[in-house]
This record gives structure tokens, C-alpha cells and sequence, in this order.
């Protein structure tokens, strides 16, 4: 199992998208094991995008994801961290494929709707930077031998 971080950006709550998007991952069977609704800010956004610091855009990253509340999720799931990346298609929403939340709600490279964790490591970092440990809950969902094979999916070994 593993836990990635997804963030509903400021378009998306703007656009009156929360449930549509947040539907799509409840719908594949990701489990959500946080969340958390504010308008974070200018410092905690910086370091959230710390890598892209030196891009011309990050100024105006910052400032788009810091105008409006954002929604952050923990979701949790079998290889969580790239079937989210597939959920949400590539960068450009103009390019993205349709089925995709960013190929069927957007335009826009810079509103692009949402973020995940591009890859496990990253998640680590970026679930502690938006969520305290006690923040993040253990459940387990009635349906969940029903979403997965669950002796032969998710057994240590699998
Ligand atoms: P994200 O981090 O938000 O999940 O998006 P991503 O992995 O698909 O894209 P990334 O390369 O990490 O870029 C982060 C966000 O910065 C904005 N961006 N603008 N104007 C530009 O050239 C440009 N490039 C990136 C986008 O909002 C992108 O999601
Ligand atoms: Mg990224």
C-alpha cells in the first residue's frame, strides 16, 4: 500500500470541482486517509513547490495556489502514488487525454486543477509537510475485499 498527497488547487474549489474530483478518486477505490481544507500560506507553498524555485513560473505558481483554499487529501492504495499521476493526466490540460480530470475539466497548463506526489519518496515529504501524523487515519473500508483480491493484491508479498 502506499499513501501519495493530492491537492485540489485554488481553480478547482474556485470552479465548484471538489466533488467531481474528489468522486473520480473515491470511484477507482483509493482510500482517503486525510484531508484538509485552508488557504495556506505564502511560505508553506513555497516550500511545498521548493524544487521548481529557480522556473520563471514559480513566482506565479505560488501566488495562484496561495489566492484561494486549497483541499489537501492523503489518499492511500495499492501503487496510489502513479495511479493518481494516470487519474489526473499530464500537465497541460489542453494535451491531457480525455478521461483524465485535467483532459476533461481544463485548459490551462498553469490551472491545472490538481497536484499529486510524482513519485513515492516525494510523498513521504509532501504528506508530512501538509498533514501531522495524527492527521492521517488507519480505516478500513467495508468494500475493500471487494475492490482488491485482497489475499493475492495486497498480502506483503504481493
Ligand atoms: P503538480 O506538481 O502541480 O502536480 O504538476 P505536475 O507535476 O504535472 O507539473 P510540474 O512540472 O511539477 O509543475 C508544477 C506546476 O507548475 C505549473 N507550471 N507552470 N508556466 C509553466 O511553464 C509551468 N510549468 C509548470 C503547473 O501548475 C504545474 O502543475
Ligand atoms: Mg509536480
Amino acid at each position: 500500500m502506499e499513501r501519495t498527497l493530492v491537492l485540489l488547487k485554488p481553480d478547482a474549489i474556485q470552479r465548484g470541482h471538489i466533488g467531481e474530483i474528489l468522486g473520480r478518486f473515491e470511484a477507482k477505490g483509493l482510500k482517503v486517509v486525510g484531508m484538509k481544507f485552508r488557504q495556506f500560506p505564502l511560505e508553506h507553498i513555497q516550500q511545498h513547490y521548493e524544487v521548481h524555485r529557480e522556473r520563471p513560473f514559480f513566482d506565479s505558481l505560488v501566488a495562484f495556489m496561495t489566492s484561494a483554499p486549497v483541499l489537501a487529501l492523503a489518499l492511500e492504495g495499492k501503487d496510489a502514488v502513479a495511479v493518481t499521476r494516470r487519474l489526473m493526466g499530464p500537465t497541460n490540460c489542453a494535451e491531457a487525454p480525455p478521461g483524465t480530470i485535467r483532459g476533461d475539466l481544463g485548459l490551462s497548463f498553469s490551472h491545472n486543477l490538481v497536484h499529486g506526489s510524482d513519485a513515492l519518496e516525494t510523498a513521504r515529504t509532501e504528506l508530512a509537510l501538509f498533514f501531522d501524523a495524527d492527521e492521517l487515519f488507519d480505516w478500513t473500508p467495508v468494500a475493500e475485499n471487494w475492490v482488491y483480491d485482497v489475499e493475492e493484491e495486497l498480502s506483503p508479498a504481493s
